[in-house]
């Protein structure tokens, strides 16, 4: 496709919710320790959405910070996607209710489903809506309270997810601006869809008492498997890029991976051969928020002046589907 024009990232906010469950409450719930979590994931403390918190609350309050940081009003957004496995409901979608509490309404709005790569995903759709022309400033959010779809009988999993948003303004660059998005890479293995999976409350199983008295409706994963797919696709979508750009590993600035186990984190800096310094990571403060760890982990980078105009930036992440992706930005 020939590019009309340039598309880049002109505001970022995040958002979490202010209750905080540590890795010594967690203690209380399963057999499990501080230092275990410590240890083999990185983490030590996660934010809880609130009762009366669902997953447009969140994603409305990182927004308002993306819109003031984009200098825009939210009548200048002309898109809505937010990428999310964690909606208010089945359906309608996110985007459309927070179309809603943002007062804006008479364009496209829509949710993505490619699990923890959700973001770059939306990113991607994005990017291409302004790249032909068709659209001024999109609006992109990663949001998740998976801990509403958490087995907290499951020690495996119920230790590694927080909550939190992370919203984008995808905006068209001007001529002479140097921010833009120089490439991004996609892609999936459906026949791993299983290792990750919320199995029950969709048409393959619709609810019912049993469905919940087994624990069908929270998250089942097989930790171990997407473990080792996650640092080889992330390194494939890495090295796609670069290649295709003729950039190697000292091009890059800045490095943002899916923040699900610092282990995997460091398996792929290691990989990659990156400068570890060059690594931005938050694990410890939020856990694992599946599709909103990038753009929050991104935007804490940009307001506590790590990342500058014109860094370039590295994304990669997988997750549920199994689906992986990169983003190369000049920023
Ligand atoms: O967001 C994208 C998708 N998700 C992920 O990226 C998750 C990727 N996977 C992981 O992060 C890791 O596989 C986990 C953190 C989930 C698990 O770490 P692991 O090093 O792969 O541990 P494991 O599942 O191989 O379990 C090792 C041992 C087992 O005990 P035995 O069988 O060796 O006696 C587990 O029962 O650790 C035990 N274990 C725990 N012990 C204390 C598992 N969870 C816990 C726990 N506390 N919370």
């Amino acid at each position: 496709m020939s590019i009309k024009y340039y598309a880049k990232i002109s505001g970022t906010g995040m958002y979490v919710p202010d209750k905080i469950l540590t890795n010594f409450d967690l203690e209380k719930i399963v057999d499990t320790t501080d230092e275990w979590i410590r240890t083999r994931t990185g983490m030590s403390e996660r934010h809880l959405a609130a009762d009366d918190q669902a997953a447009s609350n969140l994603a409305y309050e990182a927004t308002k910070k993306a819109i003031k940081a984009a200098n825009i009003r939210a009548k200048d957004i002309d898109m809505i996607i937010v990428a999310t496995v964690t909606g208010d409901h089945p359906f309608p979608s996110v985007a459309c209710i927070l179309q809603q509490k943002l007062g804006i309404k008479g364009f496209p709005a829509f949710d993505v489903s490619a699990g923890c790569t959700g973001w770059i995903y939306a990113v991607n759709i994005a990017k291409q809506y302004i790249e032909n022309g068709v659209a001024d400033n999109i609006l992109v959010i990663g949001v998740e309270i998976l801990t509403k779809i958490t087995n907290w009988k499951d020690r495996g999993t119920c230790i590694l997810f927080g909550d939190g948003a992370g919203a984008t303004i995808i905006s068209r660059a001007k001529e002479r601006d140097i921010s833009r998005f120089i490439d991004s890479e996609l892609s999936a293995d459906g026949s791993h869809y299983d290792l990750l999976i919320q199995t029950a409350g969709g048409s393959r199983m619709p609810a019912t008492k049993e469905s919940v008295e087994e624990n069908l409706h929270t998250v089942y994963m097989e930790g171990n498997k997407i473990f080792k797919n996650a640092v080889r696709s992330m390194y494939h979508a890495c090295d796609v890029v670069l290649k295709r750009n003729n950039l190697d590993v000292h091009s890059i600035d800045w490095l943002i991976t899916h923040q699900a186990n610092m282990r995997i984190i460091q398996a792929l800096g290691k990989k990659m051969k990156i400068d570890e310094k060059k690594v931005i990571v938050n694990i410890e403060k939020y856990g694992n928020t599946s599709s909103a760890t990038i753009p929050m982990a991104l935007d804490e980078a940009i307001r506590s002046g790590k990342i500058h105009h014109g860094d370039i930036v590295l994304m990669a992440s997988f997750g549920a589907g199994l689906t992986s992706g990169s983003l190369l930005i000049r920023m």
